[in-house]
C-alpha cells in the first residue's frame, strides 16, 4: 500500500501532509519552485499539495504540467535550431558536410560521430517533414530537398556492404559526411536504414501530392523511394545489425519499420498511378514475422531474435512503437500501436528495467518516471540513460493519451493490467468510457506519468538546452557525443505529441491483418540510380504561403501574401476531431458575424459525413474575408439543447491573404 501511494507522486517524492490547497502560484515561480523541489525535496509539496486524496494528485500533476510547459516552450526553439546546425552544407555545426548530409553529432573524438547515418538522418528528416507539413516553412523545405538529393546520391555510392546493382549497398549504415563510403570495420549491414528513409521520403511525397505537385513526387522522390522499397522486399528476411549497431539478428525496430515502409509504399505507388507488387505481397509476411517478437509468456516485446545473452528488454521496442504510431489505428496490437496492451505492458517492463541499475533513479517507484537507457545489460560508456530513450518513453504515453481521447475510452486488458495498476492501483481489466471516473483517473495519471519523463530530461538538460547522447547514471551529467541530432529530433516529436500534434496516418488499420502462417518469401528487386534531383522552385502550399518559421511544437505560424492576385474571400474548411454520441452536434462559434459573434444560437453547424469512430471528423467550410484575424471555439450541442464548450484558450487564426481561395484548419477537441 505504501508503495502504491508513492507511485502517484512525480519523480518519486514522498508527499507530506499539509492543508493549504487554496492557490497555485503563477507559472514562472512554479517552474523555479519545481526545479528546486527536484533538488531540495518536499517543501513545495508541503506548501501546495498535501491533501491525501485525488485533489492532491491533480494539483501535483498541474504543477508538473506547468513546469514541463515552460521547459517545452524554452527547449523547442533550441532543439530545432541545434538540429538544423548539424545538417550540411550550411548548418552552423556542420561545416565541411555535404549539402543535405545530417551529421550524427559534431563530436569528432571520444566518440567520433562525425559521420552521416542513414537511420539517424531518416528519423531526423521524418520529424522535419512532419513539422513542415504541419506548418509550411521555406527553409525546412530546402533542407528536405537537399536531404532527398543527398540520399539519391548516397544510394549509388558503393561501399563495404555492396553496391546498388543488387541493392546490397543500401544496407550500409553510415557514410563520411562528404557522402563518400566509410571503409572501416563496422556492424553492417543495418537493414532499418532503407525502410526509415522510404518512410521519411514518402511523407514528403504525400505533402507534394496533396499540394498539387504530383509530378515532382513521381519524377524526383519516387525513384529514391522505389530503390529502398525494393531493398526491403528483397532483404527483410535476412539478419542484420540492430539500431544500436551491436548485435546481429532480427530486430523489432527494424522489422516494424520495414512493415510500415511497404504498406505506405504500396499506397504511394497507387496514388502515383504505379504499383509496388512486391510491397503488396511482402508486407503481410513482414507483419507476420513482427508478431514473433511479442512474448506472451514474458509479457514484453523481445527486442532482438536470433541473438543471445540479453533479456531482450530494450528501448528499441519503445522506439519501434512510437515510430509506427498511426493516430487512426486505435490501440491495434498487431502493429504494436503505442496504446496497445502489448506496447503498454512493454513500456512498463522496459522502463522498470532501469529503475534499480541507475543511481539517479534510485527510490523512484513504479509508475513514476525515470531516466531510460538502451537496455539493462548496456556497457557503452558504462551504460547510462539516453535522452532519446527517456523522451521516447514520454512520447509513447502522449500517443496513447491522444488516441484514448479520440476514441473516448481506455481499455485495460490482462496484458496491460500491471502497467495501469502502477497508475491507478485499484483498476481492473475492462473498458472505461470517458464519462467514467476511472477513465479520468487513468488519463490524468498517465499524463502526469508522461510529463514526468519530460521532467527527467528537463532536470538533466543544461541551461544551454544542449542535448548530448547520454547522461551519467550517477551524476546526471551529459555524456558521450554532444549535440546528438537524434536527441533533438526526439525532443521535437515528444513535444509535438504532448501538444496533440500527431503525424499523418500510414493506413495501419488497413494493413494489420496477420496471415495465418508466416512464410519466408522475398522478391528480388531491380535498382537504378535516381538521377533527377533538382527540385522546381516555388512549391508552396496550395492554401497559401506562411511567412513565419515553423515552430518545433507544431503550432501554425501566421500567413502572409505571396506575389499573386490576392483573394478577397477564402473558403476556410474547419476540420475538428471530436468523438460524439448519437444526437450530439458539433458547431463552431467565434468573434465575427460569420461565426455567430460568440452567440451559440448563431453558431455554424459542422457536418459529420466523414465521421468514423477511428477518425471522428466534423467539418464545415465557411467563406471568410482574406486577412481576417479570428478567434473561435468548437461547441457540442446536446439533444436537449445544452452546450459543452471546448476548454480555453480560444483558437486563433488569420485567414490567409494570398492567391489561394481555399484554406483548411485541422483542430482536435480541447
Ligand atoms: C524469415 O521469415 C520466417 C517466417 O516468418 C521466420 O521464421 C524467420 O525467422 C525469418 N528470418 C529472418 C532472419 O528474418
Ligand atoms: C475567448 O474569447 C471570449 C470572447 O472574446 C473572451 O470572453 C474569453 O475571455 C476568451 N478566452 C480566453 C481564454 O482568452
Amino acid at each position: 500500500m505504501e508503495a502504491q501511494a508513492v507511485n502517484r507522486y512525480a519523480l518519486g517524492l514522498q508527499p507530506q501532509n499539509s492543508t493549504n490547497l487554496s492557490s497555485l502560484p503563477p507559472a514562472e515561480p512554479i517552474m523555479h519552485a519545481f526545479s528546486s523541489l527536484l533538488l531540495l525535496g518536499t517543501f513545495v509539496f508541503q506548501a501546495v499539495l498535501g491533501r491525501p486524496d485525488g485533489t492532491r494528485v491533480r494539483r501535483e500533476g498541474e504543477i508538473l504540467k506547468r513546469s514541463v510547459d515552460s521547459f517545452v516552450a524554452t527547449e523547442s526553439p533550441i532543439a530545432l535550431a541545434k538540429l538544423l546546425c548539424n545538417i550540411g552544407a550550411s548548418g552552423c555545426a556542420a561545416s565541411g558536410a555535404a549539402s543535405g548530409a545530417v551529421v550524427a553529432s559534431p563530436s569528432k573524438s571520444d566518440p567520433d560521430y562525425w559521420y552521416t547515418w542513414t537511420r539517424d538522418s531518416a528519423l531526423v528528416f521524418k520529424a522535419i517533414v512532419d513539422t513542415f507539413t504541419n506548418s509550411y516553412d521555406a527553409n525546412l523545405q530546402s533542407e528536405i530537398q537537399n536531404y532527398i538529393a543527398a540520399q539519391a546520391k548516397l544510394q549509388g555510392v558503393s561501399n563495404p556492404s555492396g553496391s546498388l546493382s543488387d541493392g546490397a549497398g543500401l544496407g550500409e549504415p553510415k557514410f563520411n559526411v562528404d557522402l563518400t563510403e566509410f571503409t572501416g570495420a563496422w556492424g553492417r549491414p543495418q537493414r532499418d536504414g532503407p525502410a526509415l528513409r522510404a518512410i521519411a521520403l514518402i511523407s514528403y511525397a504525400n505533402w507534394l501530392i496533396s499540394n498539387g505537385y504530383t509530378s515532382t513526387a513521381s519524377s524526383i522522390v519516387w525513384p529514391v523511394i522505389k530503390n529502398d522499397l525494393a531493398y526491403v522486399a528483397q532483404y527483410w528476411n535476412q539478419t542484420g545489425f540492430d539500431l544500436w549497431e551491436e548485435v546481429q539478428g532480427s530486430s523489432f525496430f527494424t522489422v516494424a519499420a520495414q512493415h510500415r515502409s511497404l504498406v505506405e509504399g504500396s499506397t504511394l505507388a497507387k496514388t502515383l498511378g504505379s504499383t509496388c507488387s512486391a510491397c503488396d505481397s511482402i508486407a503481410p509476411q513482414v507483419l507476420c514475422f513482427l508478431q514473433r517478437f511479442w512474448s506472451s509468456s514474458s509479457g514484453y516485446v523481445i527486442a532482438n531474435l536470433g541473438t543471445s545473452g540479453r533479456s531482450g528488454k530494450d528501448a528499441n521496442t519503445i522506439l519501434g512503437s512510437i515510430h509506427n504510431f498511426d493516430p487512426s489505428a486505435g490501440c491495434d496490437a498487431s502493429t504494436f500501436q503505442p496504446c496497445s496492451d502489448r506496447a503498454l505492458a512493454n513500456h512498463k517492463v522496459v522502463t522498470d528495467s532501469f529503475r534499480s541499475i541507475y543511481s539517479i533513479n534510485s527510490g523512484i517507484a513504479q509508475g513514476v518516471a525515470v531516466a531510460v537507457g538502451r537496455y539493462p545489460e548496456d556497457t557503452y560508456y558504462n551504460g547510462n540513460p539516453w535522452y532519446l530513450n527517456t523522451l521516447a518513453a514520454a512520447e509513447q504515453l502522449y500517443d496513447a493519451l491522444y488516441v484514448w481521447k479520440q476514441q473516448g475510452s481506455i481499455t485495460v486488458t490482462s496484458t496491460s493490467l500491471a502497467f495501469f495498476q502502477d497508475l491507478v492501483s485499484s483498476v481492473t481489466a475492462g473498458t472505461y468510457a470517458s464519462s467514467s471516473s476511472t477513465y479520468t483517473s487513468i488519463y490524468n495519471a498517465a499524463q502526469t506519468y508522461a510529463d514526468g519523463y519530460m521532467a527527467v530530461v528537463q532536470k538533466y538538460t543544461p541551461s544551454t538546452g544542449a542535448l548530448a547522447e547520454q547522461f551519467d547514471k550517477s551524476s546526471g551529467t551529459p555524456l558521450s557525443a554532444v549535440d546528438l541530432t537524434w536527441s533533438y529530433a526526439s525532443f521535437i516529436t515528444a513535444a509535438q505529441r504532448r501538444n496533440s500534434v500527431v503525424p499523418p496516418s500510414w493506413l495501419a488499420s488497413g494493413a494489420n491483418s496477420v496471415p495465418g502462417t508466416c512464410s519466408a518469401t522475398s522478391i528480388v528487386g531491380s535498382y537504378s540510380t535516381a538521377t533527377s534531383t533538382s527540385f522546381p522552385t516555388s512549391q508552396t502550399p496550395k492554401g497559401g504561403v506562411t511567412s513565419g518559421t515553423a515552430t518545433a511544437t507544431g503550432t501554425a505560424s501566421t500567413t502572409t501574401a505571396t506575389s499573386c492576385a490576392t483573394a478577397t474571400t477564402v473558403a476556410v474548411t474547419f476540420n475538428e476531431l471530436k468523438s460524439t454520441t448519437y444526437g450530439q452536434t458539433v458547431k463552431i462559434v467565434g468573434n465575427i458575424a460569420a461565426l455567430g459573434n460568440w452567440d451559440t444560437a448563431s453558431a455554424v453547424t459542422l457536418g459529420a459525413t466523414q465521421y468514423t469512430s477511428s477518425n471522428p471528423l466534423w467539418s464545415a467550410t465557411i467563406s471568410l474575408p482574406a486577412g481576417q484575424a479570428i478567434q473561435y471555439k468548437y461547441i457540442v450541442v446536446n439533444t436537449d439543447g445544452s452546450v459543452t464548450w471546448e476548454a480555453d484558450p480560444n483558437h486563433s487564426y488569420t485567414v490567409p491573404a494570398t492567391c489561394a481561395t481555399t484554406a483548411a484548419i485541422s483542430d482536435t477537441w480541447q
